[in-house]
């Protein structure tokens, strides 16, 4: 472990209690994105997936990118080995060696979750396309569960890789017997879509978290209930657990951070981790020691677990898109809410989902150096001005440029289309620089 307790106790002597933020600890810094899932190796490194399109694999707090999504990336697991696997908006499943990765399959909706089953034999991918998709790193055919009617967001295996349990979209968890998977037992029926799913390492118990805050335990052979630590938040969007400590934590909606001892069952924690916006993924160091957290932010934040109720919420960065409204004129609204989480405006490379638009009325497309196009844009003839950006969101990019990486997205009022543009001429154009 690089940031162990030692650096932990130290920080506790020379910073008053109730004066600490997530910023004084380790935090990995680098993503041009929201950080969407996280996993911890048994040696202690950490994996991120980011709405930049990447994931990054941190050696300390130096990140290597791994480059190969299409699109947001949700979900990544390593394997015991120490490679990878990612699941993302643009469908795919990929298994990373090192920097170099390759298609494990294609779901035909985005992958909302990867779990790797306990022998490493199979790697198990949950999407909204309704199914669970089952991938042989053995060489095996891939296969294929449907649970009735619902997109899927969570997959575990049971310790033993005999079972797998399946949240889904309308509320329910579902076990299937691997042996037998024309028969999955409803062990719950919650109503509301169901998140995030945790198994104890014994089998023995479930924990799952709601669209509409529930939080419970259950028994994971019949489904009887345990315990229940619905608040008053929601939705519960991730969970982690420890088991060397019995600590399970649970983050939601609005950026807290609760621990919940799996011994008694009692709430040992509870803090805000962020000031603004949810908490979507977590993840135990292996000691216990530290959780990490990200969200809006594109910063994973390293939590010290003994000191996680003397904290106060990482300060985060001014996100413009959750600026008041009302502060500003109606093109930059459009940019802030609509193209800001994906494009910077100033000419440096970001590491943000698309090329940056500084200079990009009268520029060709397919050109900011440094930039991984899709191939329908670097062998575009467009260049961009006010008619062919007008068009690009009249009509969309999917009619615009197909095949493009850019999402499906239409500014229906011309009037918007206008102000956007005007800001974007204002502001890629400015010699000031952009802050
Ligand atoms: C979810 C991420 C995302 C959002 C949101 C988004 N874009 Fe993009 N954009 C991209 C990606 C990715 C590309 C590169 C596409 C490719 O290579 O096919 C791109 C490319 C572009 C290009 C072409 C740039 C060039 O160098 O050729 C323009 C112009 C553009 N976007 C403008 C916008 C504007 C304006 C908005 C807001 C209305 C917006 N985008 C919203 C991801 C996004």
């Amino acid at each position: 472990m690089r940031f162990g307790l030692g650096l932990i106790s130290l920080v506790t002597l020379m910073i008053a209690p109730g004066l600490l933020a997530a910023q004084d600890f380790t935090t990995l810094k680098g993503h041009g994105g929201p950080i969407k899932g996280l996993d911890v190796a048994r040696d202690g490194q950490v994996a991120s997936a980011s709405f930049d399109n990447s994931v990054g694999l941190w050696v300390g707090r130096k990140p290597v990118w791994l480059d190969g999504h299409d699109a947001a990336v949700n979900t990544v697991a390593f394997l015991d080995d120490g490679r990878l696997v990612s699941g993302g908006d643009d469908f795919a499943v990929r298994l990373w060696d090192g920097k170099t990765s390759h298609l494990l399959g294609r779901h035909k909706g985005k992958v909302m979750a990867v779990t790797v089953s306990p022998d490493q034999s199979l790697v198990a991918t949950a999407s909204w396309d309704g199914s669970v998709g089952l991938w042989s790193l053995t060489g095996g055919d891939a296969e294929a569960l449907y649970p009735p009617d619902a997109g899927i967001n969570d997959v575990v295996f049971s310790p033993d890789g005999a079972q797998i349990y399946v949240a889904t979209t309308k509320g329910a968890v579902l076990r299937y017997d691997m042996s037998e998977p024309s028969a999955p037992f409803p062990l719950v029926r919650h109503g509301f879509g169901v998140n995030t799913l945790i198994l104890s390492p014994s089998g023995n118990w479930l924990a799952y978290g709601a669209v509409d805050g529930g939080t419970r335990i259950v028994n994971a052979h019949s489904g009887e209930a345990i315990a229940d630590f619905t608040l008053d938040r929601k939705p519960i969007l991730a969970m982690a657990h420890d088991p060397q400590n019995a600590a399970l934590a649970v983050a939601d909606g609005h950026g807290y951070i609760m621990t919940v001892n799996t011994d008694d069952w009692k709430i040992r924690g509870d803090f805000r981790a962020t000031r603004q916006g949810p908490v979507w993924a977590l993840a135990f160091s292996p000691d216990g020691a530290l959780v990490y957290a990200g969200g809006l932010d594109d910063v994973i934040y390293a939590w010290p677990v003994a000191l996680m109720n003397q904290l106060t919420p990482a300060q985060g960065q001014d996100r413009t898109f959750l600026r008041d409204a009302a502060e500003m004129s109606n093109g930059e609204r459009q940019f802030m809410r609509k193209c800001s989480i994906c494009h910077a405006l100033e000419p440096s490379n970001s590491r943000k989902a698309g090329p940056t638009l500084f200079g990009v009325l009268g520029r060709k497309a397919g050109t900011v150096p440094g930039y991984s196009y899709s191939r329908t844009l670097s062998g575009s003839k467009i260049v961009w001005d006010e008619t062919t950006i007008d068009q690009l969101f009249h009509q969309g990019p999917d009619h615009f440029v197909p095949g493009s990486k850019m999402p499906m997205q239409v500014i229906a009022r011309s009037r918007d289309r206008q102000d956007l543009i005007d800001y974007l001429k204002a502001r890629t154009h400015s010699k000031e620089p952009y802050k």
